[in-house]
């Protein structure tokens, strides 16, 4: 047995392609420096396509739903290895492209999805055209030695965009820190780049390079990562596909790294259960800003207001100090937003909301939806009514700080706002079992539909949420609104 398969592993984490990816040059012969991946991670693409890389489905499951990834999002996804990722925001309803510097890979992932856009290139420059984007993903692919890939990301971004990274977090203090053993058989100097290569995850550095280069609304959301094998000559393998594992062969031989590490996954079986190892990953989510002096909204403003148009305007004022995007966007027919309203105010009264119960009501809906407007601007008055954890919560999906009454409400609204037709009557029965009487029921979901017209009309038509709600809102409630449309940049020192 080899003597360091005792000692936890000193490394942080796996790197993503070996050395190749940071030193900029010649690379070796005629080989340019950023096809060199290829030889680690594609030498063996059919064991990485199946041993490996469907590891990492729930990576991939749980950061597409933080995403919001579904019908007609543009996908790209850097890195794309073997295209996994690829196919199942394809599943999904995105229109996806993806990236590799593996041909041997990128020749895997346009076999399983022969719709996508998928090239064989350098992630530090990127072949599509500037806000080609809604969404970018890289599963482990973008490192702290590779800060130079962020520009290009926030380049094929649409303002407003998002993207989704994964990066390791605390290896060590993961109850499957033993897998990435292996990956510590290399020499030195690759470990010690290694070390480099897996700073993001540590608390505040990730944050930091993102904020730094220009992202916003920067988030970290907790990713399950679980490797599992059927025994542990299928865990060499899928180790010895990899780039670092490669690495490591280099180091001690191909033979000797299968059996070492087949003999270390050997004291990890379980009777009648695969070897699993649990490794703590972190997601980060963040935004590229919206472009300054964008359009509010798809529509010119009226050219000559109504009467009721200018008193919605004055009433914004005078409530606000300002005119809001969405009443200068229903200007147009004042009086079909009043009607609107009218009928919310008429089932607010008869289902007994409070407005407490009316922020936790539209902010279940409108992130579920996706609509930041709302949520941005509910989820202030939610907090105000409540508090900023409990309204950063609903809007994140985490109801543990409301009471089961409210918890009924959130859940109705998602469920409302995600699929009406697939509501069934359980759904409808924990607000019978919290009190609600038929008509309240009604009244309820009358509600949450009528709110989610209001939104759908608004996020249609392009409308941004105003600027002024980034200074409005509280900074836990601006950071769990990262869907949809980024609200208008800060004014300028020329703004009126
Ligand atoms: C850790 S793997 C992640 C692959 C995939 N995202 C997954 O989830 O399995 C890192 C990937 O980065 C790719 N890579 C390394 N350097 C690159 C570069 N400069 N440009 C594009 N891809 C690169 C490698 O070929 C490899 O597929």
């Amino acid at each position: 047995m080899r003597a360091d398969m005792q000692a936890d592993p000193s490394a942080q984490a796996e790197p993503a392609a070996g050395e190749q990816v940071v030193h900029h040059g010649a690379g070796v012969g005629s080989t340019p420096q950023w096809k060199l991946p290829d030889e680690g991670w594609g030498r063996k693409s059919a064991d990485a396509a199946t041993l490996h890389e469907p590891q990492n489905i729930r990576e991939y499951v749980t950061m597409h739903q933080h995403l919001k990834v579904g019908g007609g999002t543009r996908l790209l996804d850097v890195a794309c290895g073997a295209g996994l990722a690829v196919e199942l925001a394809t599943a999904r309803g995105a229109t996806a492209a993806g990236i590799d510097a593996s041909a041997r890979l990128v020749a895997v992932a346009r076999d399983r999805s022969s719709g996508a856009d998928l090239r064989v290139g350098d992630m530090r420059d990127l072949p599509w055209a500037d806000g080609a984007f809604d969404v970018v993903t890289s599963f482990r692919g973008i490192w702290g030695t590779t800060p130079e890939v962020l520009a290009e990301v926030r380049r094929v971004l649409r303002p407003g965009g998002l993207l989704g990274m994964t990066v390791w977090g605390h290896v060590k203090a993961s109850p499957g820190a033993w897998a990435l053993r292996p990956f510590l058989w290399a020499d030195a100097s690759r470990l010690a780049h290694q070390a480099a290569m897996n700073s993001l995850g540590k608390p505040g550095v990730g944050e930091q390079l993102l904020t730094g280069q220009g992202f916003e609304a920067v988030r970290r959301v907790a990713v399950p990562f679980v490797w599992e094998f059927a025994d542990p000559e299928s865990y060499a393998r899928a180790m010895a596909c990899t780039g670092p594992g490669y690495e490591a062969i280099q180091t001690i031989g191909e033979q000797r790294f299968l059996d070492d590490a087949a003999e270390l996954a050997a004291q990890h079986v379980r009777e009648g259960l695969p070897l699993r190892a649990e490794i703590n990953l972190v997601g980060f989510i963040a935004r590229n800003p919206a472009t300054p002096g964008a359009v509010s909204s798809f529509l010119a403003e009226p050219v000559e207001l109504s009467a009721g148009a200018s008193a919605a305007y004055a009433d914004d004022e005078a409530e606000l100090g300002y005119v809001m995007t969405a009443t200068r966007l229903w200007a147009h027919d004042i009086e079909a937003m009043e009607s609107l309203f009218t009928t919310l105010g008429r089932v607010t009264r008869t289902a007994g909301l409070s407005v407490r119960d009316r922020g936790i009501l539209v902010t279940a809906a409108t992130s579920t939806l996706g609509d930041s407007y709302c949520s941005l601007a509910w989820g202030a008055k939610l907090a105000a009514a409540a508090s900023d954890q409990v309204s950063a919560g609903v809007l994140t999906g985490d109801d543990s700080l409301l009471d089961e009454r409210e918890r009924a409400l959130a859940q109705w609204a998602r469920r409302v706002a995600a699929d009406p037709n697939a509501t069934t009557d359980a759904d409808v029965r924990p607000l019978r079992e919290v009190g609600y009487g038929e008509a309240q029921i009604l009244a309820i979901t009358a509600y949450v539909a009528l709110r989610v017209a209001f939104s759908t009309v608004n996020d249609a038509l392009g409308a941004v949420p105003d600027r002024q709600l980034r200074t409005s809102t509280p900074q836990a409630v601006l950071d769990a609104v990262t869907f949809g449309r980024a609200p208008a940049p800060a004014a300028g020192p020329d703004s009126p």
